[in-house]
């Protein structure tokens, strides 16, 4: 892919990030390391996943649905499509960590079949708990 090219998509990535998430936005750079150290990412202009795969083990680092096109189940969609995507190269579970305050986002993993397996106390850096969940795939 043309350097031009990576860098605007990377940028709408950052942007769309920031979306999701405005108290701690990723910027294009952050992104592009994440890519570099072997994270696979998968945006639209809607909405992005990033996970991170090591031997049988996967790990969803990030998932953002841009707020106009939330309740439409792109989140589930892009969840069903890493699920694939890692079980073609051997992955068994899928693990990630959510702030407990974080309502739509456990809603959504409860309905994706993640369980509670875990929780980390102070996780966030504005003192939030993180309750850790897994999937088996
Ligand atoms: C969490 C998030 C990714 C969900 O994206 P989405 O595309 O709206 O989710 P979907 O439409 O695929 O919803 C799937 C299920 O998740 C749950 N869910 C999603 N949004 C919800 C909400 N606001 N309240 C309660 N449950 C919710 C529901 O179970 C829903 O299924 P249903 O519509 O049949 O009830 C989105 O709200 C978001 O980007 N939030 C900000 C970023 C974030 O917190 N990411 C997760 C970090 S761990």
């Amino acid at each position: 892919m043309p350097k031009k090219t990576k860098i605007k998509m990377l940028n709408k990535l950052a942007e769309l990030h920031k979306l999701c998430f405005p108290h701690r936005p990723w910027s294009a750079d952050e992104f592009g390391e994440l890519k570099k150290s072997g994270c696979e990412i998968v945006a639209s202009e809607n909405g992005f996943i990033v996970w991170r795969n090591v031997l049988d083990e996967s790990e969803i680092i990030t998932i953002g649905v841009h707020p106009d096109a939330r309740g439409a189940g792109i989140a589930i969609a892009m969840i069903g499509i890493m699920e694939n995507e890692v079980k073609k190269v051997g992955a068994t579970k899928i693990f990630l960590e959510v702030s407990t305050e974080n309502t739509p986002a456990i809603k959504l993993y409860e309905k994706c079949g993640f369980v509670q397996i875990g929780k980390r106390k102070n996780y966030y850096s504005d003192g939030t708990d993180a309750i850790l969940m897994q999937k088996e795939i």
